[in-house]
């Protein structure tokens, strides 16, 4: 096998441990390591454990022993080279005496930044970076669009009918799609680390926003795009109101990485307007409301001529029961 196919195979593992830290690491990012012997073999294996706990480049070094010496460590992300919570990881490293560092992507965080990968070759430590990138960056994504731009990466998510209504003439809404659309909802609530809906989905629908079916070390933060009304049986922990961009703003410096909008039509339209959605992901019933006096997926002024229309790129379509679920991103991606 060539050392390139080696090099993705290995990095692939440490993708899967970096997969399995997903929900405990954030607002850290959730990084695998795989550290291997002089002739490949894997003698230690680590994954980022919750804030404050040891990252994944540490776990996998005390695992490895002192067989790390001559070896290669594959990390998902940059390690890095500065002391936060925790010792720097280029250090751990290099006290080991590893060999070689691969990584599948830098680090943005201005704090790291090449400079892990800069301390390392200060050590006489071989580094490479780009390994299986596309897949690190799609996992990684919310800590990367979080360190990139202080804001939170946004995932829209809406129930639709078939002919694009969240919701009938009479406002309601309950339900859609069938149990096993709704329970992967879920699933997009346990990723992330707030949940957003608007004041108006509040008065008609009081939504728990809580994540249910799913084990989870924490809930997301509620946040309520206006006013919730009292009484409701949300309990925001956010009620944010002005310029959508100023709210995301606010949401990045408490660390949210991932936030997940819920509707309704009104905040769906703004933050499409806006551009500042980063994935769209539409659960689609086979169901018709019929007619043009339910409500739309998007409130507000749309794009006036088919030329103008947004133009996406469908990143992937599944069946869940009855229904579809399509993720959607804008062809260039934020
Ligand atoms: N199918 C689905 O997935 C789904 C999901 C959610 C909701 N829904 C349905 O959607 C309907 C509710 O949608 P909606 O359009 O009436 O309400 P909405 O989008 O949930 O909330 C709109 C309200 O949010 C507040 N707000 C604050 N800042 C805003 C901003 N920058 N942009 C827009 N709104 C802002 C305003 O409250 P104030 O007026 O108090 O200022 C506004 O009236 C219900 O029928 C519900 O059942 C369906």
């Amino acid at each position: 096998m060539s050392s390139t196919l080696r090099d993705e195979e290995l990095m692939a593992e440490a993708l899967k441990d970096s997969r399995a830290a997903r929900r405990r690491a954030s607002p850290n990012p959730w990084v695998g390591c795989v550290v291997v012997g002089p002739s490949g073999e894997i003698l230690g294996r680590g994954a980022t454990e919750p804030p404050g706990g040891a990252h994944a480049e540490v776990l996998a070094l005390a695992m490895a022993g002192a067989r790390a010496k001559g070896g290669t460590a594959y990390v998902t992300l940059e390690p890095c080279a500065h002391r936060g919570r925790t010792p720097p990881c280029t250090e751990a490293l290099a006290g080991a005496g590893v060999r070689r560092v691969v990584c599948g992507v830098l680090d943005p965080d201005p704090n790291v930044s090449g400079a892990g990968l800069a301390a390392l070759a200060g050590a006489g430590i071989e580094t490479a970076s780009g390994v299986l990138a596309g897949a690190v960056e799609e996992l990684l994504r919310p800590y990367l669009t979080h360190r990139r731009s202080g804001r939170p990466f946004v995932v829209l998510k809406l129930a639709a009918t078939m002919d694009g209504r969240l919701a009938a003439r009479d406002g309601s809404s309950r339900w859609i799609t069938g149990e096993t659309a709704r329970r992967d909802a879920h699933e997009l609530r346990a990723d992330s680390d707030a949940v957003l809906v608007g004041a108006g989905t509040v008065r008609r629908d009081d939504p728990e926003l809580t994540v249910r079916f799913v084990d989870v070390a924490r809930q997301p933060l509620r946040v309520v795009l206006g006013e919730a009304t009292a009484g409701a049986r949300v309990q925001p922990a956010l009620e944010l109101t002005g310029d959508p961009r100023g709210v995301l703003d606010e949401l990045g410096r408490r660390g949210v990485l991932q936030l997940l909008v819920e509707g309704g039509s009104r905040v769906a339209g703004e933050l499409h307007r806006l551009g500042l959605v980063n994935r769209y992901v539409f659960y689609l019933a086979p169901c018709l409301l019929g007619g043009s006096d339910g409500v739309p997926l998007f409130a507000g002024e749309g794009s006036p001529t088919m030329a103008e229309a947004w133009r996406g790129r469908i990143v992937s379509v599944e069946r869940l029961g009855e229904d579809l679920r399509v993720d959607l991103e804008a062809l260039q991606a934020r």
